[in-house]
């Protein structure tokens, strides 16, 4: 690559948050990607939510927690995250000293975006006692006012973990803030934040769903309004959701989360039947636009360009690590 190539495609970063060149529509993108993650020792890590081909080409496919837990101890040079930019930041800070490439910068979460740092700040300052515990789901800048995160699949044991007299805030999510009270029996202090993919499913268009299949179950992700929760059949983690639909007896399933899910579901139940719950709007199933901002030709040029690059100031990192530390040591000890 000659210095002017490398100098227009930052160009090309700067305008789009990702590198929007022309790739050679010969190249077999799985060979080049393939071809590069070797050449530079190099880890793809995507989440559930992913397109299907993403899903084939990663290393590791998985929940939150997983993907954190892997990039905790993967021993390659490079993080490519096929997931979004709190993931990546994630990562970053797990492994400082590893080059964490996100494909595009622009793969962001609204329920991260729902809860900005300052406002958070103020907020916490009225229960200063109180221990923070913040879903995964924020920006690394939230980790720094947070004492312990958590993700889907450990968020109970990590509320069980505090003990009984500690009042507790839990921010973003206050979808899953009512489950986890509801399940904990806890009094807990919610941020108003949800994610945009699990507060649009129709609950009229579900029912009308189950009545059409009688024998499918319900299932959903705990980022759920309460009000599909209550309807719920089994409620969990996109990983929890996956071992689920795997053991279960049952043949169909409802499913209420992303649809990008149903890959693995198939995957590993081959002849069950998956249905994506339907939104209230008129798209068949619903996707996550940050998640699907991810395709194969930008995995491929951000592997080859080694950009979009995730960089974190020092001080976020010193100070925002810790609260993933404390959920990845309490995951461990549950056996999470
Ligand atoms: P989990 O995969 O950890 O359940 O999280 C779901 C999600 O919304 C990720 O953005
Ligand atoms: Fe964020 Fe929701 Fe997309 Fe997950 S599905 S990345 S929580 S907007």
């Amino acid at each position: 690559m000659t210095d002017s190539a490398i100098a227009k495609a930052k160009d090309t970063l700067i305008k789009n948050g990702f590198l929007d060149i022309d790739v050679d529509p010969t190249l077999v993108l799985e060979d080049e990607i393939n071809r590069l993650k070797k050449e530079k020792n190099a880890v793809i890590l995507a989440h559930y939510y992913q397109e299907a081909e993403i899903q084939e080409i990663a290393d590791y496919v998985g929940d939150s927690l997983g993907l954190s837990q892997m990039a905790a101890n993967t021993d390659a040079d490079m993080i490519v995250f096929a997931g979004v930019h709190f993931m990546a930041e994630t990562a970053k800070m797990l492994s400082p000293e590893k080059k964490v490439i996100l494909p595009d910068l622009k793969a962001g979460c609204s329920l991260a975006d729902s809860c900005p740092a300052p406002l958070f700040k103020k907020f916490k300052e009225k229960y200063p006692e109180h221990v923070v515990v913040s879903y995964i789901n924020c920006t690394a800048e939230l980790k720094t006012l947070t004492d312990i995160c958590c993700t889907s699949t450990n968020a109970v044991h990590i509320i069980e973990s505090i003990p009984e007299d500690k009042g507790i805030i839990f921010a973003p999510d206050k979808n899953l803030g009512l489950y986890l009270e509801k399940k904990t029996g806890r009094d807990l202090v919610l941020w108003n934040g949800s994610c945009m993919v699990h507060e649009i499913f129709s609950h009229e268009k579900i029912t009308k769903l189950q009545l059409q299949h009688p024998d499918a179950l319900f299932i959903a992700h705990p980022e759920c309004e309460p009000h599909l929760l209550e309807k719920a059949d089994f409620i969990g983690s996109t990983s929890a959701l996956c071992k689920f639909t795997q053991e279960s007896d049952a043949t169909e399933f409802i499913v209420a989360t992303e649809v990008g899910i149903i890959h693995e579901m198939q995957r590993r139940s081959p002849n069950k039947i998956f249905m994506p719950a339907p939104p209230n709007n008129t798209c068949a199933c619903n996707e996550c636009p940050h998640m699907k901002r991810n395709t194969m030709e930008k995995l491929y040029l951000a592997m080859q360009y080694e950009l979009p690059e995730i960089q974190l100031e020092q001080w976020v990192i010193d100070k925002g690590t810790a609260c993933i530390d404390k959920m990845l040591e309490i995951s461990a000890k549950a056996g999470l």
